[in-house]
């Protein structure tokens, strides 16, 4: 299936209340044991000091960009396709005090050179958000025209599993079923680094998070949503059975 931004942002529009009931203000299936570990995770890896300006591209509601800016004064710019995400966001703004500023934008991070000024950011990070893309090329493209040379990109998301299930088929259903029902593209992770050496960026690593990971909230919101992930799935996925998704991190500067 095609998965056009309109596609995502229609179904983000229609889903984000199932994602709130389910996930809180953290739209992400691979959580820490916090969001505060989660963040505090984020800020160490990336080295995120005061004063730097970032760029949340698939910002959700705002949930970690909020806890961010708590932490660090930084100035964060935060993207969704999604009004409704933006409308939500707003309301949870106010009701938090930060040291930095977060501010909402709808648009489509294929194209951020259209919506904010070219190397004006520190870093540009994905929180479970590139994965929705059909075209990474274009959107990691984009990524480098938003990055000071020296800046950084963090991506934090689903890939195709590296273990091989004991039927094949049973992975195509369930990547099939993950781009059908949640507008996943899971693809192999050396796709995504290809991509980032060709546009001039130079790995630090991509690795499994190494923070302690808590996959209750996506076996949770599958669960809930009566999702049949595996072929022949007798009952709802209690996050059981063939390990199909990965979730990596990784992070790239920009080189030249
Ligand atoms: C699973 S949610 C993660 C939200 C957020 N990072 C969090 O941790 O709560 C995916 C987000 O990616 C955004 N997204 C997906 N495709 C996008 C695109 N082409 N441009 C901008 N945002 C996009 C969606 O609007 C949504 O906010």
């Amino acid at each position: 299936m095609h998965n056009t931004p309109e596609k995502v942002k229609a179904y983000y529009e229609d889903w984000t209340d199932r994602y709130m009931e389910n996930f809180g203000v953290f739209f992400q299936a691979c959580q820490a044991e916090s969001p505060d570990a989660l963040i505090d995770h984020v800020i160490s890896v990336c080295d995120i000091q005061d004063g730097q300006k970032l760029l949340d591209a698939g910002c959700g509601i705002g949930g970690p960009g909020i806890v961010l800016a708590q932490k660090k004064k930084v100035d964060i710019e935060g993207l969704t396709l999604s009004p409704k995400q933006i409308q939500i966001g707003e309301g949870l703004k106010e009701q938090h005090q930060m040291k930095g500023t977060l501010n909402f934008n709808q648009g489509d991070y294929h194209k951020m050179e259209e919506i904010f000024p070219k190397e004006g950011f520190d870093l540009v990070y994905f929180l479970e958000s590139l994965c929705h893309s059909d075209n990474p090329e274009q959107v990691i493209a984009s990524v480098r025209s938003m990055l000071k040379v020296g800046g950084k990109v963090y991506i934090k998301c689903f890939f195709k599993g590296p273990n091989k299930p004991s039927d094949p088929e049973s992975l195509q259903h369930a990547l099939d079923v993950s781009d059908q029902v949640f507008f996943l593209k899971l693809r192999d992770v050396g796709d995504i680094l290809n991509l980032l050496v060709k546009y001039g960026f130079s790995l630090h690593f991509c690795r499994v998070p190494t923070y302690q990971i808590n996959f209750d909230p996506g076996n949770s919101f599958v669960a809930r949503n009566k999702i049949k992930l595996y072929r022949n799935q007798k009952k709802e996925h209690d996050g059981t059975g063939d390990m199909y998704l990965h979730c990596l991190e990784i992070l790239a500067v920009k080189y030249y």
